[in-house]
This record gives C-alpha cells, structure tokens and sequence, in this order.
C-alpha cells in the first residue's frame, strides 16, 4: 500500500504568503471601489533592464535557427554565465572560487528548499527567528524537525536563534549542539546585515563544530556599507564550511525570469564525504537545466550596460526604502533595516499584535505588508514592509499609513 510523506502534515498552516493573498483577495472583492496598495511580498516592480531584454531577444532569436538552437542545457549552467559569475561576483570581491563550484539553478527558493536532499537524516538545524519560511518547512517535509510544538510555536528538533531589537538583528550563537546553521544576510525579513568580523566568528565557530552553514545572500546587492561582507567566502576558511546561495531576483528583476545559483566549494568534505559531488549528482539526476535564452540573460546582467541599469534599479528600490524609512520614523514609528536591504522592519504601534496591524493597515489604509510574526514567534509585534513597489506607490503608502 502507498505510504504518503506524512511529514508534511507537521507543516503549520498554509505557506505565509497564500495565507496573506487570500485575505487580500477577500478584502478586494468585498470592497471593489478600494485602491489597495501591495508593500506585501517582496515582488520587483520594475521591468527587466535593456540590456537583459537585448540578450533575451537575441537568445530567443538564436532558438529559431536550425545552426544555433539549444536543446537541453549542461544541468550544472553553461560555462558562459559560469564564468561570468566566478568573475565578478567572486574573483572580484577576492574569493577564490571556481567554475565547477557553481551551480546554475532556477532560483535560490528552490535551491534554499532542494539543498536539503543532500543532507543526513539526523542532522540538526539552526535557524534565525524571525526567517525566511522555506529553510524550516523543507526540512520539515525531509522529517529532520520533530514535531510542531505549540507552546515554544516552533519545532521541537529545531534550535530557533532569536534576532530582536536587543540582539542588533543578529543571532547570537548557541550553547546547544546543531549540525546546519541558517544565515541570511542582508536579512529577510528584519533588513538587518552582519559586518565581516561577526560573520568570521560564525564560520570559525561552524569550522569547529564540523557544522555546515547554509549563507543566503539573495539581497548582496543592496548592501550599501563598507563593511559588510558581499559573499560568506570573503570570511576566512569559509570554503571548508559553507554553501552559498544567490539569486538573480532582486539585483536584476528576475522574480519571473526566473535565475538563480548555487555555489558548493570542492573542499567541502565531511566523513570523507564531498558536498560538491553529491549536489552535481542531485542536480544531474532532478534538475535539467536552466533555460538557455535566461542563462543569457543572466549573463547579460555582468556586461557593463548590465551591471550599471541593474545598479540603477537597485538604488531605485533603496530609495524607496529610505522615503519608507524617513516618513514612518518622522511619525514616530520604530523602524529598522531599508539601508543596506530592500525591507523595512517596524515595530506595531501601541503594542498591536503582527495580525491585528495587518488587518488595520488593510482595512483602515488599504496597504498591504506582511506580519512579522508570520517569519516567526520573535517576529510577533513586528511587520514587514518592502521597498518593491513604484515609487508613486510607495509615497502614497507612507502618506496613508502616517496621515502626514
Ligand atoms: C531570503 C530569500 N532567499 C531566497 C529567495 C527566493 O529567491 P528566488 O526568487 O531566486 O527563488 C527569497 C525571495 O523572496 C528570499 O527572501
């Protein structure tokens, strides 16, 4: 008989965003007159660069003729955007990292959620609180949690580093034993960075330990500040610990392009065991490929019209995050992230609850953003605003919300 994989049904609610979706969709059709206002999911707004749509135009143009068609893509990404990727995001910056260290994907959700198939059965994680949903729920639905837990709200088998006000956003490394260790910086959902020094304790700490960190750096590209590291590689002895994540999605708008990658250094062993190896064999057996003409388009970004209009779009959202930023400050709410990040993460006011401010900020000012708590029980009292939508949009927002 046909067994279901009932770790799933430890899974709490329904995915975060589907839950603030169908209240959104609610309120609209209850209220069709209602101009609502999305700062909710962190969706770009702005359309894809020149010089990606160039390369994706001539990509797709390629794919008519017979003499330059491409069929299946090398599962591991062509060498062309490889290189580009080796080059500038990390020989650049310093790292030494080679080509057959990256991995082309279809973005870092699903890398962030895959990544887990090549993890043993017992290892135990460690994630921030509040984080980005998909690091806890795949390995949910791999069984490596242990069961939902109401009272701690959070999984027994799970070490839940809380990232508050009073920790400055960062996690403060734990006493207990874990075997993978979470990070994401810039953070989504509190904005927050980590300077280089504070990041080398947490490789040197996952050096001694044997643990694996898995560093998402999706959001790299808004970091403004000198002193924060682009890439975890950049920390001395990194190689030997970590995996890093990226994303082509809110550096360069590809959130429906989709692109992304994954970087899995060769001297990464544990139990003599490679890392590298086994994610080339996950990707070779699940995963054929990133599309051609995308991979193009990728490439595209690290041309120099690329590099400076996908610039310009980042500061365009950074802009953004500051008229956010500014204008709730001035009227007196307690903001933090949005300079270094494309989130802004507040405080509720007069104690609300993350729901209950939802609910007003949709009913009372048709704005959408998503509650704090929603990333985690440390994320209660707090809630998320993102820097994603038109700048029209984003003022009349901060208009709506202060009343100013
Ligand atoms: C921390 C983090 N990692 C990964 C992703 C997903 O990126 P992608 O669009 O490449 O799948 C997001 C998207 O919001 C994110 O916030």
């Amino acid at each position: 008989m046909f067994t279901p994989n009932k770790n799933y049904l430890r899974l709490q609610g329904s995915y975060l965003f589907s839950t603030i979706g169908k209240k959104v969709r609610e309120y609209k059709e209850a209220n069709p007159d209602k101009r609502v206002i999305s700062l909710g999911i962190g969706d770009v707004t702005l359309p894809l660069c020149p010089a990606v749509i160039k390369a994706l135009n001539k990509a797709t143009e390629e794919m008519a003729h017979a003499g330059s068609f491409r069929g299946y893509a090398p599962d591991l990404g062509y060498e062309f955007l490889r290189s580009a990727i080796v080059a500038n995001d990390y020989k650049a910056r310093g790292c030494d990292i080679e080509i057959d260290e990256v991995f082309v994907s279809d973005g870092a959700k699903s890398d962030s959620g895959n990544i887990s198939d090549i993890f043993g059965d017992n290892n135990k994680i460690a994630v921030c609180d509040p984080v980005y949903p998909v690091y806890v729920d795949s390995n949910v639905m791999g069984g490596r949690t242990g069961e939902y837990n109401p009272e701690k709200e959070g999984f027994d088998g799970v070490v839940y580093m809380p990232c508050t006000a009073e920790t400055g956003f960062l996690p403060v490394i734990p006493d207990e034993a874990l075997d993978i260790i979470y990070l994401c910086f810039p953070n989504n959902p509190t904005g927050g960075t980590i300077t280089k020094d504070e990041l080398q304790k947490w490789v040197d700490f996952a050096i001694e330990k044997k643990a694996l960190i898995i560093y998402d750096a999706a959001y790299e590209a808004y970091i403004t500040e000198e002193n924060i590291p682009h890439s975890i590689y950049e920390c001395e002895g990194a190689k030997k610990c970590a995996i890093e994540l990226r994303s082509f999605s809110k550096n360069a708008g590809f959130t429906g392009t989709r692109l992304g990658f994954t970087v899995v250094p060769k001297t990464l062993t544990y139990d003599g065991v490679s890392l590298n190896q086994l994610w080339a064999r996950r990707h070779g057996t699940k995963f054929n490929g990133a599309p051609y003409i995308i991979q193009r388009a990728g490439e595209a970004v690290y041309s120099e019209e690329g590099k400076k209009e996908t610039k310009e779009q980042v500061q365009y959202y950074l802009d953004n995050a500051k008229i956010i930023s500014d204008g709730l400050a001035k009227a007196g709410y307690t903001v933090f992230g949005g300079k270094n990040a494309p989130y802004i993460w507040l405080k509720t006011p007069d104690n609300m609850k993350s729901w209950e401010f939802f609910d007003y900020l949709l009913e009372e000012k048709n704005i959408v953003g998503t509650p704090g708590v929603g990333f985690g029980p440390h994320g209660e009292g707090y809630f998320r605003l993102t820097a994603f939508g038109t700048k029209e949009n984003t003022e009349t927002a901060v208009k709506r919300i202060t009343g100013q």
